[in-house]
């Protein structure tokens, strides 16, 4: 079934037929679409010659079926010049005659969903490429983070585009009524993609053990920290499942959005933000895990962004940074002094609640600091938590999948 949005973008392509009175070559070598002369002055659109061409969508150019481009770049030219344009109304197609001899044709529809208008690109991006964040201070968790039922869930499209829209968006979702079986993070994660496998296994049991070589594994509290900073590759998304909730009054989640905390820390002390954004740390995890030894080294800064300034990741974990620093000496106190303020700040504005025995907590693991607070166990009662991660090119995937099914 069609999309309403694939529906309103035929009828407006159809209608921008009607009104597309003429189409000609800017510049010698760009096609302007240009609308009646009544039409409002924004709907002239403009398309570069050499991506047209590059964008041929016959078969010797296109590969329809796993939708490639396949024509051959080695004698591509760009300097390739529109030599001649025809519109027909009645197909609603644009067709050219190239200077490399080539005719292509192109659906007007097409054409506009791939309009250059920069408003239109923002709206592709978000639309298709990844909704907006939106950061949030602790205060307003309990707004912000919403809750699915899970048997919807795992039942209905609408549930889980919803589920993982929002934890996109807000970077954490909660689901409720969960079965109290160990399988239910990974029927999760396999009604999304699938599990991201890592040192410690797919899914793991997070639990007080004897003896434990992980650190999330004993009664302890847990300070605030990104799981696996130590991975280039570091797991998106956990999905910690309650089997086993402490009767002690510990056992608490912590949460704190850090791509806010980095941002309050670039307005209020840029000092600090830009020390913590070009100083790389060492972070680092020495252990075995069911007979395989592991030694994890990734160096990285606690603040990422990408080329924009756009937060991409946080890395904060106390345990898993490497005692080796290897820093210019004079960058040692400085870079203690604006870790020490960050740490604080998510300190203070964590939100603190306490998960229910059938509550699974999802959250962007690139972006939210977690911790737990500290609980007894005793032998009638001891806390039971399933986790495993997903990875974001999954789920962005399933994402679009669903919104284009809508
Ligand atoms: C962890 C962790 C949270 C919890 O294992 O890394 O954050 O609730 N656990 O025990
Ligand atoms: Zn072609
Ligand atoms: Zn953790």
């Amino acid at each position: 079934m069609l999309s309403l949005r694939r529906r309103l973008w035929q009828a407006a392509a159809a209608s921008l037929s009607r009104r597309c009175l003429s189409v000609r070559i800017i510049n010698e070598r760009n096609i302007e679409l240009q609308p009646a002369a009544a039409a409002a002055a924004e709907e002239r659109l403009i398309f570069p010659g050499v991506w047209l061409r590059d964008n041929c969508q016959c078969a010797k150019c296109f590969h329809a079926n796993s939708q490639s481009r396949q024509h051959d770049w080695d004698k591509f030219d760009t300097q390739v010049r529109p030599l001649q344009l025809q519109l027909n109304a009645e197909q609603q197609q644009l067709q050219v005659r190239w200077s490399d001899e080539h005719e292509s044709s192109y659906g007007l529809s097409w054409l506009r969903e791939r309009s250059f208008e920069p408003q239109a690109q923002r709206e592709y991006l978000q639309r298709d490429y990844r909704p907006a964040m939106r950061l949030w201070a602790g205060a307003q968790f309990e707004q912000v983070a919403q809750r699915f039922d899970y048997a919807r869930v795992m039942s209905e499209d609408a549930a889980l585009q919803q589920w993982l829209q929002a934890l996109a968006v807000y970077g954490v979702a909660l689901l409720h009524g969960a079965p109290l079986d160990a399988g239910v993070v990974r029927r999760l994660a396999e009604r999304v993609g699938f599990i991201r496998r890592t040192s410690y296994g797919e899914e793991f049991v997070v639990q007080a053990k004897p003896g434990a070589q992980n650190y999330a594994y004993l009664s302890t509290p847990l300070p605030l920290h990104t799981d696996l900073p130590y991975y280039e590759y570091k797991p998106s998304v956990n999905i910690l499942h309650c089997v086993v909730q402490t009767a002690s009054s510990g056992g608490s989640n912590l949460l704190v959005d850090a791509f806010h905390i980095a941002e309050r820390l670039r307005q209020e002390q840029r000092e600090h933000f830009e020390r913590l954004c070009s100083i790389a740390v060492n972070w680092n995890d020495i252990g075995s895990e069911a007979g395989q030894q592991f030694h994890n080294i990734w160096r990285q800064p606690v603040i990422c962004r990408d080329a924009d300034g756009a937060y991409t990741r946080i890395n904060h974990s106390v345990p898993q940074r490497d005692s080796h620093f290897t820093v210019p000496l004079e960058q040692v106190q400085p870079w203690y002094e604006s870790y020490a303020k960050f740490v604080r700040l998510a300190r203070q504005d964590a939100h603190s609640f306490k998960l229910q025995p059938g509550d699974v907590l999802s959250f962007n693991n690139l972006r939210l600091l977690h911790g737990r607070t500290g609980y007894d166990d005793t032998e009638q009662n001891s806390r039971y938590i399933v986790g495993a991660y997903m990875d974001w090119d999954i789920i962005y995937s399933r994402l679009r999948v669903l919104k284009r099914q809508q």
